[in-house]
């Protein structure tokens, strides 16, 4: 049998696209016998733009109609983002029986139920691993595991990890981090979606999506970001030996699902807690207890750039899409009924008897201390001490009454600070 010849219309030439045009351009000189990829156009919005990659005038376009009413295109590559115009270039390329592959998780978590259902009208493939590049692989097996997935964690998004990292590391505050992960090429177009957790909760929905067939939607996700840490919070947790990270959190119990998205404390040095910089990870339990985890960089040009390369090469053997696609309806707890336990940093008078009145107000409603650190003597007009509490497992609707009412009292200074702690998928 001859060689495969795969023709190729990419959507997009920023961080994604260039990336992806530099390592196809790389495995052009492997000279695989098995397939060949050719790059037929690129569709990009500005065509005069300086580009930092090299790539011929003439395969340049702003007419999509070129990728996707040509017939010899076997595969379109969606790398441009945001929501409309991605979905009509996609649904036209799967109507016009054109494999598909996007790292577009914002469209996904948003129009996924359309988007699959077409590719599989259409028999085409539709590749998604870049746009989670943390746990593609481990979705697939999550998909035709015969036992339910039972609880995952997951660290899905690279700048905030980032972020997070550099404040540890380097001392950093918060928003010259994100200049960086910005200058590299991380972020999103609107890095609110990294940071405000949008982007890991987009990743969550697609793996829910995938795993049970039930895309959530976002308005119905409790979304915590990163903005409120501080690299006061991320000191205090180290001390208490743990560290601050953003987490997709989903466990199922029968057909009641607790999914949410916020930072968490996690024990040092176990797990994902581990993964620093853009890495990003997941572990999860199944119902017979077994459990299982993986990491990958989730963010960056090479690393996502690979991961649309892996797609290609699925498509040249042959492979379909994997989902099991059968509809599920789940119930989604309410927020105010989980239980955890939380990080609680108050910025308070250092005068007699405040210690007091905060365990007061928060014994009042259920809640029990599991320890208390309070950080040096106030001093000055401000006389403000910083007193950090670490609760015992309680309900999220008593921490937010009792943070109310002690929020009102006249000693506070700033309102109170509420980190949620995660125990992990044991
Ligand atoms: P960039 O902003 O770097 O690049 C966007 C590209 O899309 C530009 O080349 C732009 O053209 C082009 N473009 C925009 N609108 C159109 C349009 N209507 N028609 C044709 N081309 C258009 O984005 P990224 O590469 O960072 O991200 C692309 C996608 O990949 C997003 O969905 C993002 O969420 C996802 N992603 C990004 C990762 C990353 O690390 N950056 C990682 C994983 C997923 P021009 O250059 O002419 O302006
Ligand atoms: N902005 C995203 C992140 C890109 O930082 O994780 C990868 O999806």
């Amino acid at each position: 049998m001859g060689k495969k010849i795969l023709h190729i219309g990419l959507f997009g030439l920023g961080t994604v696209g260039g990336g992806v045009v530099k390592l196809l351009s790389r495995m052009k000189n492997e000279n695989n016998k098995d397939y060949e990829f050719i790059l037929d156009k690129v569709a990009v919005k500005h065509p005069k733009k300086r580009r930092s990659v090299a790539i011929s005038p003439h395969l340049l376009t702003d007419n999509p109609q070129e990728i996707l009413e040509n017939p010899k295109i076997d595969i379109v590559i969606e790398a441009i983002g945001g929501i409309n115009q991605s979905k009509k270039i996609i649904l036209q390329a799967l109507r016009n029986g054109k494999n598909v592959i996007t790292a577009n998780k914002a469209l996904l978590a948003k129009e996924g139920e359309l988007i699959f259902n077409e590719a599989i009208r259409n028999n085409c493939y539709l590749g998604i691993r870049a746009s989670n590049n943390a746990v593609y692989r481990l979705a697939e097996n999550l998909i035709f595991s015969p036992f339910k997935m039972k609880k995952l964690i997951g660290i899905f998004n690279g700048t905030s990890n980032y972020i997070l990292t550099q404040m540890e590391r380097k001392r950093e505050d918060f928003s010259s981090a994100l200049k960086k992960a910005q200058a590299i090429g991380y972020a999103e177009q609107n890095p609110s979606d990294d940071v405000d957790g949008y982007d890991t909760a987009n990743k969550l929905i697609v793996l829910i999506g995938l795993v049970f067939g039930y895309f959530i939607p976002a308005e119905s996700l409790f979304i915590e970001g990163i903005r409120k840490i501080s690299y006061k919070d991320i000191l205090f947790a180290k001390e208490l030996g743990y560290k601050i990270k953003l987490l997709a959190i989903a466990q199922r119990k029968g057909e009641e699902l607790e999914v949410r998205v916020h930072p968490a404390l996690l024990i040092r040095d176990k797990g994902i807690a581990r993964l620093n910089g853009i890495e990003n990870g997941v572990e999860v339990r199944d119902e017979i207890g077994v459990e299982v985890g993986m990491q990958a960089p989730g963010a960056g040009k090479y690393p996502t750039a690979m991961a649309v390369l892996e797609d290609l090469v699925y498509i040249a053997n042959g492979r379909k899409t994997s989902f099991p696609w059968q509809k599920k309806q789940l119930n989604l707890k309410d927020m105010n009924e989980i239980k955890t336990e939380y990080y609680l940093r108050f910025n308070v008078l250092d005068r007699v008897g405040v210690l007091a009145k905060i365990s007061g107000i928060l014994g009042n409603h259920d809640i029990s201390i599991n320890s208390v650190i309070q950080k040096g003597r106030g001093k000055g007009l401000n006389n403000a001490v910083s007193i950090i509490m670490l609760t015992h497992k309680a309900k999220e609707r008593d921490i937010q009454n009792s943070l109310r009412e002690i929020n009102n009292l006249p000693i506070v200074r700033e309102k109170p600070l509420l980190i949620r702690v995660e125990e992990g998928i044991c």
